[in-house]
């Protein structure tokens, strides 16, 4: 044997060990403390401060990957996990991601890797079809929705400069101004900051007791930016914020953004996955208005993160943007083919539609469907619970599968006693390592976010956390 085929045949043993590992990991996971149970500093106590310098055994580093690692993780996968918003996975999707990190492609151009350009093509149109979007947008997958968003806000910035900041940057009487509600999400600042506008220049626009855009507060700021000698630039209406996936109307805002000319983008990073489903297509009405769209299916559609589709109406002023052509990336089927590095910020492209081709084909529509409309039952039912006990409060609607609550037990009304037993309730919950949920602030108060999306999450689940939730807060007294 060569020493290549004896190290692949070793790598063929690893495999299997590390498959089994997978399975295993995942038929077991609710063993583990859902947060990770570390203090800081722990883990990089435990690594070597110097490389080694001589080759170790793949059965020391998985062992230490046991030992050091995983106490370390939070074990986002678990049925258990109702914090943020999930990064859900499934079986098909990590089998594609280990044929990616095998073929190892970096799949920049159509020439670097043909079939990942083309599978990526009809993968957004597949997309587009399953989440009700038009046909007037064209889909290309990003790393992330602060990515597209960025994408977003630089290519308005170069359509309304005639693309004029690329090339000379700023002059002083571009004075832009942003919009978002102001529970839209910190990657619009971030990437108003990142485009040069700075974040100044990026109005909170108030919202309605939904937590939804108020359309007539966006006119207005428009208006008196105009007055004010400003150059409104565009708005970001979020489809489901983060705090409490409120749904930012989306025909009026796009009628405003209209009327002056605001490029209108719409962040719908995690409800996006849910217009998969038609009865809630509502939502999406006005949709045709926007320029650009953008929503996660490594959120709630069971692909690995990261896996971000981004659906834009004016492709030609995308790759303007973006589009660079150094002598040594020419090829010859130029402006026959798709060249994806031009279609957002980085050259180098991870081969990401194969994991949405296994996923899709996998689930099928219908049984992505039916695992979605399963969330949400679960979380109907669940909301039901919580306003039905007189101790805890509902503090938002719930349009899907996030639940605003805080407890409320009788005779505390003081703001600040309820911000803090909140506060401690959900420690305690999540130092149990039973349950991991997360919180926002609505209105100035502590509220608890439940959001019921993890890929395995079942009606158990959810009613051993209600039981912990409960019991907890029993135990606490005030
Ligand atoms: C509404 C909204 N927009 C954008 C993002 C950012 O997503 P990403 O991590 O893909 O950049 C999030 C993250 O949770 C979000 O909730």
């Amino acid at each position: 044997m060569t020493e290549r085929e004896r190290e692949l045949e070793a790598f063929r043993t690893q495999a299997h060990a590390l498959v089994d590992w997978m399975a295993d990991y995942l038929r077991d996971i609710e063993r583990y403390p859902v947060r990770a149970a570390v203090q800081p500093r722990e883990i990089i106590g435990k690594l070597p401060a110097s490389p080694p310098s001589d080759a170790e055994s793949f059965e020391r580093i998985f062992n230490d990957f046991r030992e050091i690692i995983l106490p370390g993780m939070t074990h986002w996968q678990s049925p258990n996990f109702y914090a943020y918003f999930p990064a859900n996975s499934s079986p098909p999707s990590i089998l594609a991601e280990m044929l990616t990190a095998t073929l190892g492609a970096q799949c920049m151009s159509w020439a670097t890797s043909p079939a990942a350009t083309e599978l990526e093509e009809r993968m957004m149109e597949w997309l587009r079809e399953m989440a009700g979007l038009p046909t007037s947008f064209t889909g290309v997958l990003q790393d992330t929705a602060s990515t597209a968003t960025l994408c977003s806000i630089l290519t308005a910035r170069e359509k309304k400069t005639g693309f004029a900041v690329n090339r000379l940057g700023f002059s002083p009487s571009m004075r832009f101004t942003c919009y978002a509600s102001s529970e839209a999400h910190s990657s619009i600042e971030k990437a108003v900051k990142i485009a040069g506008l700075g974040k100044e220049s990026l109005r909170a626009i108030a919202v309605d007791g939904d937590f939804a855009m108020i359309p007539d507060a966006l006119d207005q700021a428009i208006r008196e930016d105009l007055a004010r000698g400003f150059t409104p630039l565009c708005a970001v209406a979020a489809l489901g914020t983060t705090g409490s996936t409120a749904i930012d109307p989306l025909r009026p805002i796009g009628e405003i953004c209209a009327r002056h000319g605001l490029w209108l983008h719409v962040d719908a990073a995690f409800a996006g996955s849910a217009m998969i489903l038609p009865e809630y297509r509502g939502m999406l009405d006005g949709v045709e208005l926007a320029d650009t769209y953008v929503f996660n299916p490594h959120k709630w559609l069971f692909t690995n993160f990261d896996c971000s589709a981004y659906f834009v109406k004016d492709v030609e002023a995308l790759v303007r943007t973006f589009a660079i052509l150094p002598e040594y990336l020419k090829t010859a089927e130029a402006g026959t083919v798709k060249n994806y590095r031009d279609w957002g910020i980085q050259l180098g492209r991870r081969f990401r539609a194969l994991k949405l081709w296994f996923v899709i084909r996998t689930f099928g529509l219908r049984g992505l469907q039916e695992r979605l409309r399963h969330h949400l039952a679960l979380a109907a039912r669940q909301a039901e619970r919580i306003r039905k006990d007189g101790r805890f409060e509902i503090m938002a609607p719930v349009p899907l599968n996030t639940i605003c609550f805080r407890y409320h037990p009788a005779g505390v009304d003081d703001p600040t006693l309820l911000n803090s037993l909140n506060a401690r309730l959900l420690e305690a919950v999540n130092s149990s390592g039973k349950a991991y949920l997360t919180h926002t602030k609505l209105r100035g108060l502590f509220t608890i976010r439940m959001v019921i999306g993890q890929t395995a999450v079942e009606e158990e689940h959810v009613l051993a956390t209600w039981d912990l939730i409960r019991s907890t807060a029993e135990r606490m007294g005030t």
